[in-house]
Protein backbone atom coordinates (compact mmCIF):
# COMPACT_ATOMS: atom_id res chain seq x y z
CA UNK A 1 0.00 0.00 0.00
CA UNK A 2 2.82 2.20 0.76
CA UNK A 3 3.51 2.08 -3.12
CA UNK A 4 -0.08 3.95 -3.76
CA UNK A 5 -0.33 7.10 -4.55
CA UNK A 6 -3.25 9.64 -4.59
CA UNK A 7 -4.43 12.94 -5.86
CA UNK A 8 -3.77 16.15 -4.60
CA UNK A 9 -7.01 18.31 -5.77
CA UNK A 10 -8.79 16.07 -3.19
CA UNK A 11 -6.74 17.26 -0.23
CA UNK A 12 -6.16 20.72 -1.24
CA UNK A 13 -9.95 20.51 -1.17
CA UNK A 14 -10.44 19.28 1.91
CA UNK A 15 -7.92 22.38 3.04
CA UNK A 16 -9.77 24.67 1.59
CA UNK A 17 -13.14 23.28 2.65
CA UNK A 18 -10.91 23.90 6.51
CA UNK A 19 -10.55 27.63 5.78
CA UNK A 20 -13.67 28.15 4.76
CA UNK A 21 -15.47 26.93 7.95
CA UNK A 22 -12.64 29.36 9.95
CA UNK A 23 -14.89 31.69 7.42
CA UNK A 24 -12.63 32.52 4.59
CA UNK A 25 -13.77 33.11 1.29
CA UNK A 26 -11.76 30.22 -0.99
CA UNK A 27 -12.53 30.93 -4.83
CA UNK A 28 -12.17 27.04 -5.80
CA UNK A 29 -9.85 26.59 -9.00
CA UNK A 30 -8.74 23.24 -7.53
CA UNK A 31 -10.88 20.64 -8.52
CA UNK A 32 -11.32 19.60 -11.70
CA UNK A 33 -15.11 18.86 -12.50
CA UNK A 34 -17.36 20.75 -14.43
CA UNK A 35 -19.30 23.47 -12.55
CA UNK A 36 -22.66 23.21 -14.55
CA UNK A 37 -25.47 20.87 -13.47
CA UNK A 38 -25.82 17.48 -15.59
CA UNK A 39 -28.13 17.92 -18.24
CA UNK A 40 -32.06 17.84 -17.72
CA UNK A 41 -32.64 15.22 -20.32
CA UNK A 42 -30.38 13.04 -18.81
CA UNK A 43 -31.41 13.53 -15.12
CA UNK A 44 -34.54 12.95 -16.15
CA UNK A 45 -33.72 9.88 -17.78
CA UNK A 46 -32.45 8.69 -14.32
CA UNK A 47 -34.94 9.42 -12.43
CA UNK A 48 -37.06 7.68 -14.71
CA UNK A 49 -34.88 4.23 -14.77
CA UNK A 50 -35.18 4.70 -10.81
CA UNK A 51 -39.11 4.32 -10.96
CA UNK A 52 -38.91 1.71 -13.44
CA UNK A 53 -37.26 -0.03 -11.04
CA UNK A 54 -33.98 -0.14 -12.91
CA UNK A 55 -32.63 -0.62 -9.37
CA UNK A 56 -31.01 -4.33 -9.44
CA UNK A 57 -27.42 -5.68 -10.77
CA UNK A 58 -26.49 -5.79 -14.21
CA UNK A 59 -24.21 -7.37 -16.29
CA UNK A 60 -20.61 -6.78 -15.39
CA UNK A 61 -19.56 -5.33 -19.05
CA UNK A 62 -22.73 -2.94 -18.97
CA UNK A 63 -26.15 -3.19 -20.21
CA UNK A 64 -26.17 -4.22 -24.36
CA UNK A 65 -28.05 -0.97 -25.00
CA UNK A 66 -25.62 1.22 -23.57
CA UNK A 67 -22.38 -0.86 -24.78
CA UNK A 68 -24.55 -0.55 -28.46
CA UNK A 69 -24.50 2.62 -27.85
CA UNK A 70 -20.94 3.45 -27.10
CA UNK A 71 -19.72 1.41 -29.83
CA UNK A 72 -21.52 3.52 -32.40
CA UNK A 73 -20.26 7.02 -30.83
CA UNK A 74 -16.84 5.37 -30.59
CA UNK A 75 -16.58 4.20 -34.24
CA UNK A 76 -18.37 7.42 -35.34
CA UNK A 77 -16.14 9.77 -33.62
CA UNK A 78 -12.94 7.87 -34.03
CA UNK A 79 -13.45 6.48 -37.40
CA UNK A 80 -12.97 2.58 -36.80
CA UNK A 81 -15.78 -0.08 -36.30
CA UNK A 82 -16.11 -0.97 -32.88
CA UNK A 83 -18.08 -3.87 -31.66
CA UNK A 84 -19.95 -3.64 -28.61
CA UNK A 85 -18.60 -6.57 -27.43
CA UNK A 86 -15.43 -4.59 -27.09
CA UNK A 87 -16.86 -1.87 -24.85
CA UNK A 88 -16.48 -2.10 -21.29
CA UNK A 89 -18.73 0.22 -19.21
CA UNK A 90 -17.27 0.74 -15.38
CA UNK A 91 -17.99 3.39 -12.85
CA UNK A 92 -15.94 6.18 -14.22
CA UNK A 93 -12.65 6.84 -16.15
CA UNK A 94 -10.46 5.78 -13.60
CA UNK A 95 -11.48 2.42 -13.18
CA UNK A 96 -10.39 1.50 -17.17
CA UNK A 97 -6.74 2.97 -15.98
CA UNK A 98 -7.00 0.60 -12.94
CA UNK A 99 -7.70 -2.38 -14.46
CA UNK A 100 -6.01 -1.68 -17.32
CA UNK A 101 -2.48 -1.83 -15.69
CA UNK A 102 -4.12 -4.88 -13.25
CA UNK A 103 -4.63 -7.09 -16.76
CA UNK A 104 -1.51 -5.91 -18.33
CA UNK A 105 1.19 -4.99 -16.49
CA UNK A 106 3.82 -7.46 -14.08
CA UNK A 107 5.95 -6.28 -11.65
CA UNK A 108 9.38 -5.32 -13.50
CA UNK A 109 7.54 -4.30 -16.68
CA UNK A 110 7.66 -0.52 -17.67
CA UNK A 111 4.96 1.89 -18.20
CA UNK A 112 5.62 5.14 -20.22
CA UNK A 113 3.35 7.93 -19.32
CA UNK A 114 3.22 11.68 -19.34
CA UNK A 115 4.63 13.39 -16.82
CA UNK A 116 3.19 16.52 -15.98
CA UNK A 117 -0.06 14.44 -16.01
CA UNK A 118 -2.84 12.61 -14.03
CA UNK A 119 -1.12 11.75 -11.09
CA UNK A 120 -3.33 8.12 -11.24
CA UNK A 121 -1.20 7.20 -13.78
CA UNK A 122 2.16 7.19 -11.74
CA UNK A 123 0.63 5.68 -8.86
CA UNK A 124 -1.30 2.68 -10.28
CA UNK A 125 2.40 1.76 -12.38
CA UNK A 126 3.73 1.84 -8.55
CA UNK A 127 1.42 -0.12 -7.10
CA UNK A 128 1.59 -3.15 -9.25
CA UNK A 129 5.68 -2.97 -8.84
CA UNK A 130 6.42 -1.66 -12.29
CA UNK A 131 9.04 0.61 -13.45
CA UNK A 132 7.26 4.02 -14.31
CA UNK A 133 9.07 6.17 -16.75
CA UNK A 134 8.35 9.57 -17.48
CA UNK A 135 8.12 10.96 -20.79
CA UNK A 136 8.39 14.97 -20.20
CA UNK A 137 5.70 17.41 -21.90
CA UNK A 138 7.55 20.06 -22.84
CA UNK A 139 5.94 23.64 -23.04
CA UNK A 140 7.88 24.85 -25.81
CA UNK A 141 6.01 22.08 -27.65
CA UNK A 142 2.98 23.13 -26.93
CA UNK A 143 2.76 20.77 -24.09
CA UNK A 144 2.62 17.47 -26.83
CA UNK A 145 4.84 15.03 -26.84
CA UNK A 146 8.80 15.07 -28.74
CA UNK A 147 8.51 11.68 -30.48
CA UNK A 148 11.81 11.53 -30.40
CA UNK A 149 12.37 11.31 -26.94
CA UNK A 150 9.83 9.20 -26.67
CA UNK A 151 11.64 6.39 -29.24
CA UNK A 152 14.42 6.47 -27.12
CA UNK A 153 12.20 5.56 -23.83
CA UNK A 154 10.82 2.80 -25.39
CA UNK A 155 12.55 -0.58 -24.04
CA UNK A 156 12.31 -4.11 -24.80
CA UNK A 157 10.40 -4.28 -21.18
CA UNK A 158 8.03 -1.59 -22.10
CA UNK A 159 4.50 -3.00 -22.10
CA UNK A 160 2.27 0.14 -22.26
CA UNK A 161 2.49 3.57 -23.37
CA UNK A 162 -0.51 5.75 -21.69
CA UNK A 163 -1.25 9.12 -23.66
CA UNK A 164 -3.46 11.47 -22.78
CA UNK A 165 -5.71 14.29 -25.12
CA UNK A 166 -6.63 16.58 -24.41
CA UNK A 167 -4.64 16.64 -21.38
CA UNK A 168 -4.67 17.09 -17.67
CA UNK A 169 -3.63 19.48 -16.72
CA UNK A 170 -1.63 21.23 -19.60
CA UNK A 171 -4.69 21.42 -22.29
CA UNK A 172 -2.39 20.30 -25.09
CA UNK A 173 -3.41 17.76 -27.66
CA UNK A 174 -1.76 15.47 -29.68
CA UNK A 175 -1.74 16.13 -33.89
CA UNK A 176 -2.56 13.27 -36.19
CA UNK A 177 1.35 13.75 -37.14
CA UNK A 178 2.63 13.23 -33.51
CA UNK A 179 0.14 9.70 -33.78
CA UNK A 180 1.64 8.36 -36.89
CA UNK A 181 4.98 9.03 -35.58
CA UNK A 182 4.09 7.40 -32.65
CA UNK A 183 2.91 4.30 -33.93
CA UNK A 184 5.87 4.24 -35.87
CA UNK A 185 8.27 4.90 -32.91
CA UNK A 186 6.21 1.87 -31.48
CA UNK A 187 6.68 -0.66 -34.31
CA UNK A 188 6.05 -3.99 -34.50
CA UNK A 189 6.88 -4.67 -30.72
CA UNK A 190 4.55 -6.26 -28.08
CA UNK A 191 3.19 -2.55 -26.18
CA UNK A 192 -0.25 -1.74 -25.63
CA UNK A 193 -1.49 2.16 -25.43
CA UNK A 194 -3.52 3.29 -22.95
CA UNK A 195 -5.31 6.16 -24.71
CA UNK A 196 -7.37 8.29 -22.06
CA UNK A 197 -9.68 10.36 -23.68
CA UNK A 198 -11.96 11.60 -21.25
CA UNK A 199 -11.98 15.68 -22.46
CA UNK A 200 -12.41 14.36 -26.23
CA UNK A 201 -15.31 16.75 -26.48
CA UNK A 202 -13.80 19.66 -24.62
CA UNK A 203 -11.87 20.73 -27.09
CA UNK A 204 -11.34 24.08 -28.14
CA UNK A 205 -9.07 24.36 -31.23
CA UNK A 206 -8.28 21.38 -34.13
CA UNK A 207 -10.22 18.19 -33.03
CA UNK A 208 -10.11 14.69 -31.93
CA UNK A 209 -7.15 12.44 -32.94
CA UNK A 210 -6.89 8.81 -31.51
CA UNK A 211 -4.44 6.05 -31.85
CA UNK A 212 -7.27 3.81 -32.07
CA UNK A 213 -7.90 5.03 -35.51
CA UNK A 214 -4.21 4.33 -37.04
CA UNK A 215 -3.87 1.45 -39.25
CA UNK A 216 -3.26 -1.62 -37.01
CA UNK A 217 -3.68 0.27 -33.81
CA UNK A 218 -7.39 -1.20 -32.79
CA UNK A 219 -5.77 -4.21 -31.81
CA UNK A 220 -3.56 -2.51 -29.48
CA UNK A 221 -5.32 0.32 -27.86
CA UNK A 222 -7.41 0.67 -24.66
CA UNK A 223 -9.38 4.13 -25.35
CA UNK A 224 -10.42 5.09 -21.99
CA UNK A 225 -13.87 7.86 -22.38
CA UNK A 226 -16.76 8.41 -20.07
CA UNK A 227 -19.37 10.46 -18.64
CA UNK A 228 -17.77 12.39 -16.03
CA UNK A 229 -16.43 15.41 -17.87
CA UNK A 230 -18.18 15.29 -20.98
CA UNK A 231 -21.73 15.42 -19.74
CA UNK A 232 -20.89 17.13 -16.08
CA UNK A 233 -22.26 13.77 -14.29
CA UNK A 234 -18.64 13.19 -11.81
CA UNK A 235 -20.63 11.92 -9.30
CA UNK A 236 -22.55 9.63 -11.19
CA UNK A 237 -20.16 7.16 -12.05
CA UNK A 238 -19.76 6.15 -15.30
CA UNK A 239 -17.00 5.39 -17.91
CA UNK A 240 -16.20 3.37 -20.31
CA UNK A 241 -13.22 1.41 -22.20
CA UNK A 242 -12.79 0.09 -25.47
CA UNK A 243 -10.35 -2.63 -26.56
CA UNK A 244 -9.78 -6.09 -28.23
CA UNK A 245 -12.63 -8.63 -27.49
CA UNK A 246 -10.48 -11.10 -25.53
CA UNK A 247 -9.00 -8.06 -23.12
CA UNK A 248 -12.77 -6.61 -22.85
CA UNK A 249 -13.46 -9.96 -21.43
CA UNK A 250 -10.85 -10.27 -18.84
CA UNK A 251 -11.84 -6.51 -17.70
CA UNK A 252 -15.04 -7.21 -17.06
CA UNK A 253 -14.02 -10.46 -15.35
CA UNK A 254 -12.01 -7.95 -12.75
CA UNK A 255 -15.53 -6.04 -12.89
CA UNK A 256 -17.37 -9.07 -11.52
CA UNK A 257 -14.64 -9.39 -8.82
CA UNK A 258 -14.67 -5.79 -7.77
CA UNK A 259 -17.80 -3.70 -8.39
CA UNK A 260 -20.36 -6.20 -9.89
CA UNK A 261 -21.74 -4.05 -12.16
CA UNK A 262 -21.79 -0.34 -12.77
CA UNK A 263 -24.77 1.47 -11.58
CA UNK A 264 -28.19 0.34 -13.54
CA UNK A 265 -30.22 3.39 -13.00
CA UNK A 266 -27.17 5.41 -14.33
CA UNK A 267 -26.63 3.24 -17.35
CA UNK A 268 -29.83 4.06 -18.75
CA UNK A 269 -29.22 7.80 -17.91
CA UNK A 270 -25.99 7.12 -19.89
CA UNK A 271 -27.84 5.71 -23.22
CA UNK A 272 -29.53 9.12 -23.01
CA UNK A 273 -26.33 11.16 -22.72
CA UNK A 274 -24.97 9.15 -25.97
CA UNK A 275 -27.90 9.67 -27.78
CA UNK A 276 -30.12 12.60 -26.99
CA UNK A 277 -29.65 16.27 -27.70
CA UNK A 278 -25.99 17.03 -27.81
CA UNK A 279 -26.64 20.97 -27.58
CA UNK A 280 -25.94 21.15 -23.70
CA UNK A 281 -22.48 19.89 -24.68
CA UNK A 282 -21.64 22.69 -26.84
CA UNK A 283 -22.57 24.69 -24.58
CA UNK A 284 -20.78 23.88 -21.73
CA UNK A 285 -17.73 24.03 -24.47
CA UNK A 286 -18.37 27.35 -25.08
CA UNK A 287 -18.26 28.89 -21.76
CA UNK A 288 -15.58 26.92 -20.59
CA UNK A 289 -13.33 28.58 -24.02
CA UNK A 290 -14.70 31.86 -22.77
CA UNK A 291 -13.47 31.78 -20.10
CA UNK A 292 -10.47 30.06 -20.88
CA UNK A 293 -9.54 33.43 -23.49
CA UNK A 294 -10.18 35.86 -20.04
CA UNK A 295 -8.77 33.37 -17.78
CA UNK A 296 -5.55 33.41 -20.02
CA UNK A 297 -5.25 36.62 -20.92
CA UNK A 298 -5.61 37.75 -17.31
CA UNK A 299 -2.72 35.28 -16.10
CA UNK A 300 -0.77 37.01 -18.75
CA UNK A 301 -0.58 40.22 -17.85
CA UNK A 302 0.30 39.37 -13.77
CA UNK A 303 3.89 39.77 -13.00
CA UNK A 304 5.61 36.39 -13.58
CA UNK A 305 2.87 34.70 -14.68
CA UNK A 306 3.21 33.50 -18.68
CA UNK A 307 0.84 30.81 -20.00
CA UNK A 308 -0.11 28.70 -23.76
CA UNK A 309 -3.27 28.67 -24.38
CA UNK A 310 -5.12 25.64 -23.64
CA UNK A 311 -6.76 23.77 -26.63
CA UNK A 312 -8.75 21.32 -24.65
CA UNK A 313 -9.98 20.41 -21.33
CA UNK A 314 -10.82 22.89 -18.63
CA UNK A 315 -7.02 23.75 -17.17
CA UNK A 316 -4.72 26.81 -17.43
CA UNK A 317 -1.33 25.67 -16.67
CA UNK A 318 1.08 29.09 -16.37
CA UNK A 319 4.78 29.15 -16.22
CA UNK A 320 5.61 30.81 -13.00
CA UNK A 321 9.17 30.03 -12.74
CA UNK A 322 9.75 34.24 -13.44
CA UNK A 323 7.84 34.98 -10.25
CA UNK A 324 11.15 32.82 -8.40
CA UNK A 325 8.82 31.04 -6.44
CA UNK A 326 8.61 26.93 -5.95
CA UNK A 327 5.20 25.49 -7.07
CA UNK A 328 3.80 24.31 -4.08
CA UNK A 329 5.37 27.14 -2.07
CA UNK A 330 3.20 29.58 -4.77
CA UNK A 331 0.08 27.57 -4.43
CA UNK A 332 -0.20 27.27 -0.48
CA UNK A 333 0.62 30.99 -0.80
CA UNK A 334 -1.99 31.87 -2.38
CA UNK A 335 -4.26 29.79 -0.79
CA UNK A 336 -3.42 30.95 2.57
CA UNK A 337 -3.05 34.28 1.81
CA UNK A 338 -5.71 35.38 -0.76
CA UNK A 339 -8.27 32.48 -0.62
CA UNK A 340 -7.65 31.03 -4.19
CA UNK A 341 -7.35 27.17 -3.95
CA UNK A 342 -5.01 25.89 -7.01
CA UNK A 343 -2.99 22.77 -7.35
CA UNK A 344 1.23 22.62 -7.73
CA UNK A 345 2.09 21.61 -11.17
CA UNK A 346 3.75 19.00 -8.88
CA UNK A 347 0.64 17.24 -8.20
CA UNK A 348 0.95 16.14 -11.65
CA UNK A 349 4.76 15.05 -11.26
CA UNK A 350 8.09 16.25 -11.15
CA UNK A 351 8.29 18.09 -14.51
CA UNK A 352 5.25 20.25 -13.31
CA UNK A 353 7.76 22.17 -11.35
CA UNK A 354 7.61 25.77 -12.09
CA UNK A 355 3.82 25.52 -12.85
CA UNK A 356 0.43 25.60 -11.30
CA UNK A 357 -2.96 24.34 -12.57
CA UNK A 358 -6.14 26.21 -12.22
CA UNK A 359 -9.55 24.45 -12.91
CA UNK A 360 -11.54 27.13 -14.77
CA UNK A 361 -14.33 25.20 -13.89
CA UNK A 362 -15.96 27.50 -12.07
CA UNK A 363 -18.22 31.26 -12.86
CA UNK A 364 -16.48 34.19 -15.20
CA UNK A 365 -17.06 36.15 -11.81
CA UNK A 366 -15.44 34.45 -9.58
CA UNK A 367 -11.83 33.49 -12.16
CA UNK A 368 -12.28 37.67 -12.36
CA UNK A 369 -11.79 37.62 -8.49
CA UNK A 370 -9.43 35.23 -8.72
CA UNK A 371 -7.23 37.65 -11.11
CA UNK A 372 -7.70 40.34 -8.89
CA UNK A 373 -6.35 38.79 -5.85
CA UNK A 374 -3.41 37.00 -7.62
CA UNK A 375 -2.86 40.29 -9.35
CA UNK A 376 -2.67 42.39 -6.04
CA UNK A 377 -0.73 39.88 -4.10
CA UNK A 378 1.88 39.57 -7.02
CA UNK A 379 2.24 43.50 -7.51
CA UNK A 380 2.86 43.26 -3.33
CA UNK A 381 4.90 40.44 -3.01
CA UNK A 382 7.07 40.12 -6.04
C1 LIG B 1 -6.95 12.61 -17.46
C2 LIG B 1 -8.06 12.04 -16.65
N1 LIG B 1 -8.37 10.76 -16.79
C3 LIG B 1 -9.35 10.19 -16.06
C4 LIG B 1 -10.06 10.91 -15.14
C5 LIG B 1 -11.09 10.21 -14.31
O1 LIG B 1 -12.39 10.55 -14.57
P1 LIG B 1 -13.60 9.91 -13.77
O2 LIG B 1 -14.07 10.92 -12.78
O3 LIG B 1 -14.62 9.61 -14.83
O4 LIG B 1 -13.13 8.66 -13.10
C6 LIG B 1 -9.76 12.27 -14.94
C7 LIG B 1 -10.47 13.05 -13.92
O5 LIG B 1 -10.05 14.07 -13.45
C8 LIG B 1 -8.73 12.84 -15.72
O6 LIG B 1 -8.39 14.13 -15.59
Amino acid sequence: MSRLGTETAFEVLNRARALERQGKDIIHLEIGEPDFDTPKNIVEAGVDALRAGWTHYGPSAGFPELRDAIAEEVSRTRDVKVAPEEVVVVPGGKPIIFFSILALIDEGDEVIYPNPGFPIYESMIHYVGARAVPIRLREEKDFSLDVDELATLISDRTRLIILNSPHNPTGGMLAKLDLEQITEAIGERNVMVLSDEIYSRLIFEGQQHSIISEPGFKERTILLDGFSKTYAMTGWRMGYGVMRADLAAQVARLMTNSNSCTSSFTQRAGVEALRGDQQSVEQMCAEFRRRRDAFVAGLDRIKGFSCRIPKGAFYVFPNITATGWKSKALADALLDEIGVACLAGTSFGEFGEGYLRFSIANSMENLQRALERISSWATKTL
